[in-house]
């Protein structure tokens, strides 16, 4: 079965209920006739407006993070089931962000992870390696622990959307090359495959994040093993739905 393309932003910490409102509404027209799954994650005090104002339109609202626990002392943290309170689908989980600075590693990954499955929501999973882990020859070996660590116990992977965001590309503007998405996502995939098996693996959707844009975007959309972005920076402007409609 043929995956279906999947084009995601990330918020990040941006917008406000008035500037995000605005920018859904002006999207939606542009993203009606969208051939793929869309879906804005923004910050969780954003969810109840945005969802409000996606409502009708191609546009599913996610969110940036979980927690594992149903509920309880844990100050500042979002459980699954607040998050579907709002009918959210999809939850970010260890964007590199929450690794470099708020201390996510995978563990916490794997319990925000299995949690986010066992509630029925996709989690989009980060991977991605450093420049100096790059430059040492060790991306092989970091993805693979990020895989086997951050989805251990995973019972049906195809559940989850896996984003390849290496950290040198982010916010960067420097993106990574065609071929070196694609080579390292086929990477992604062979590894899935001796975890979960081919045709578990085939039908996991795997996205690039790192500076994509509108004007890099078909390029790398046309690579046969990436099935999408996690777009940053230009999911805060109409850019977005060029993006979307990277087809045309
Ligand atoms: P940019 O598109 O701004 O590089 O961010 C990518 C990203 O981190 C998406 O999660």
């Amino acid at each position: 079965m043929a995956r279906k393309p999947f084009i995601a932003g990330n918020w990040k910490m941006n917008m406000t209920v008035a500037s995000g409102t605005k920018l859904i509404a002006d999207l939606k027209p542009l993203v009606k006739e969208a051939k793929c799954d869309v879906c804005l994650c923004v910050p969780a005090i954003l969810i109840p407006a945005m969802v409000k104002a996606a409502k009708g339109s191609k546009i599913k609202i996610g969110a940036e993070n979980l927690h594992w626990a149903a509920s309880g002392a844990y100050t500042g943290e979002i459980s699954a089931e607040m998050l579907k309170d709002y009918g959210v689908k999809y939850v970010i989980i260890g964007h590199s962000e929450r690794r470099q600075y708020f201390g996510e590693n995978n563990d916490t990954v794997n319990m925000r992870t299995l949690t986010a499955l066992k509630n029925e929501l996709t989690p989009i999973v980060c991977i991605g390696e450093t420049l100096t882990e790059r430059t040492n020859g060790e991306t092989e070996n970091v993805l693979t622990r990020q895989l086997e660590f951050g989805l251990h116990g995973v019972e049906d992977v195809k559940q989850i959307v896996i984003a390849y965001e290496p950290v040198w590309a982010i916010g960067t503007g420097q993106t990574a090359t065609d071929e070196q998405a694609q080579e390292t996502i086929k990477f992604i995939r062979k590894k899935l495959s001796k975890m979960f098996g081919v045709k578990e693996a085939n039908r996991v959707r795997i996205l690039y994040g790192g500076s994509m844009n509108a004007g890099n975007c078909k390029g790398l959309m046309a690579q046969p093993d990436i099935d999408g972005g996690l777009i940053g920076g230009a999911s805060l402007k109409l850019d977005f739905a060029k993006i979307v409609n990277y087809e045309k």
